[in-house]
C-alpha cells in the first residue's frame, strides 16, 4: 500500500496554518496559490522517499519545506515570465500587482525558514541554503543564455538541473539525510531526483510547445516568447535554421507557434524529446537499485516512469 492520503491530508492542514495572515491580500493569495491545489509532486517525493526507508523524522516538515519554496518560486516566476494563468486561475501579479506579488512570495520563504528552524537540523538548513541559491542561478542563468543567444544542450541541462532538479533530489535525499543514512542511499536518492527532476523539467517544456493551456492551467509559448530554448527548440535548431530567427523575435508572428509545432511533429523531434525523457526515467529508475525493494520504491519508480506521457 501506498495511500499517501493520510500524511498529504496532514499536510494540506499544516500549510494552510502555516499561511495564515492577518493582512487580507496575502491570505488571498496565498488562498489561490497555496490551498487551490497544484499537483504536490514535491510533497509526494518526499512521502514516498521517507517510507521507502521505513519513516523519516520530520518527514511532515520536509514536505512543507520543499512546496513552500516551491510555492515562492512560482509567485516570482510568473511575474518574471509574464504568465496570465497559474493552476487555472489568473496570476497572483495580474490580480494584485508586481509588489503584492513578489511580497507574498517572500513571506512564503519566511514561512520556510520557520519550519525548518523547527526541526532543529543545521545540515537541512545548509542544504535549503544550497538549494535555494542553484535555483536563483538557474532562473538568472536562463535569460543571461537568452540574452546572449548562447544556445546549447549543455546550457539547457545546467538550467534545468539548476532551476528545478536540485530541489527535487532535495526532496528525494532530505528523509535519507534525517534518517542518517549510509552515503550510498543518500546518493541514489539524491541521483534519483535529480533525474526525476530533469525529466519533469523536459516534459514541461515540451508541454509548454506542444500542450493546451486548459489542461495545464498555466499558458503554452512561453517559453518561446521569453527567448529561452528548450530542448525541443534545441533539437529543432541544429536542422532548421528559421527557429533561431523565430527565438530571436521572441515568436511575435502570429504563425510562429503553429510552424513550430509542425516542424517538430514533421520531423520526428517531438518524439525524438519523448524518447529522451523516457531515456531519463530508466536512468532515475536504476539510480534506485541501492534502495529496499517496497511498495514505496515501486511507486518512486512508476512516478519517474510516467514523465514521458504526462500531460499535465
Ligand atoms: C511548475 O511545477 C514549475 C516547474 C518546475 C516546471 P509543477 O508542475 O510541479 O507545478 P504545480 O505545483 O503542480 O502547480
Ligand atoms: C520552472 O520553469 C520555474 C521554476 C523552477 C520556478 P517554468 O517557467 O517553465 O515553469 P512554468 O512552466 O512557468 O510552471
Ligand atoms: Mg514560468
Ligand atoms: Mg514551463
Amino acid at each position: 500500500m501506498t495511500d499517501l492520503e493520510a500524511p498529504l491530508r496532514r499536510f494540506e492542514e499544516a500549510l494552510a496554518e502555516l499561511v495564515q495572515s492577518e493582512v487580507l491580500f496575502i491570505r488571498l493569495i496565498h488562498q489561490d496559490l497555496v490551498t487551490a491545489g497544484g499537483k504536490r509532486i514535491r510533497p509526494r517525493l518526499v512521502f514516498l522517499a521517507s517510507r521507502a526507508l521505513g519513516g523519516a523524522p520530520f518527514e511532515l516538515e520536509l514536505a512543507l519545506a520543499v512546496e513552500l519554496l516551491h510555492s515562492a518560486t512560482l509567485l516570482h516566476d510568473d511575474l518574471i515570465d509574464e504568465a496570465e494563468t497559474r493552476r487555472g486561475k489568473e496570476a497572483a501579479f495580474r490580480k494584485y500587482g508586481n509588489a503584492v506579488s513578489v511580497l507574498s512570495g517572500d513571506f512564503l520563504l519566511s514561512r520556510l525558514l520557520h519550519v525548518i528552524a523547527r526541526t532543529g537540523r543545521m545540515d537541512l538548513v545548509e542544504r535549503f541554503a544550497q538549494v535555494a541559491k542553484t535555483l536563483a542561478e538557474g532562473e538568472v542563468l536562463q535569460f543571461q543564455v537568452a540574452a546572449l543567444e548562447d544556445y546549447s544542450l549543455e546550457n539547457y541541462e545546467r538550467i534545468i538541473t539548476a532551476k528545478t532538479a536540485a530541489l527535487m533530489a532535495l526532496c528525494t535525499e532530505g528523509p535519507a539525510l534525517l534518517r542518517g543514512e549510509a552515503p550510498e542511499v543518500r546518493e541514489a536518492l539524491h541521483r534519483f531526483g535529480l533525474l526525476y527532476g530533469q525529466a519533469f523539467q523536459m516534459r514541461d517544456d515540451y508541454l509548454d510547445l506542444m500542450g493546451t493551456p486548459e489542461v495545464l492551467g498555466k499558458p503554452v509559448g512561453g517559453d518561446v516568447r521569453e527567448g529561452k530554448a528548450t530542448l525541443i527548440t534545441l533539437l529543432l535548431m541544429e536542422r532548421f535554421p528559421e527557429v533561431r530567427e523565430i527565438l530571436r523575435r521572441r515568436g511575435r508572428e502570429a504563425s510562429d507557434l503553429e510552424r513550430l509545432r509542425a516542424l517538430a511533429q514533421e520531423s520526428g523531434v517531438a518524439q525524438e524529446v519523448e524518447a529522451r525523457i523516457r531515456r531519463k526515467a530508466q536512468e532515475a529508475v536504476e539510480a534506485l537499485s541501492p534502495l529496499p525493494e517496497n511498495p514505496y520504491t515501486l511507486a518512486l519508480k512508476a512516478l519517474a516512469l510516467k514523465e514521458a506521457e504526462r500531460l499535465a
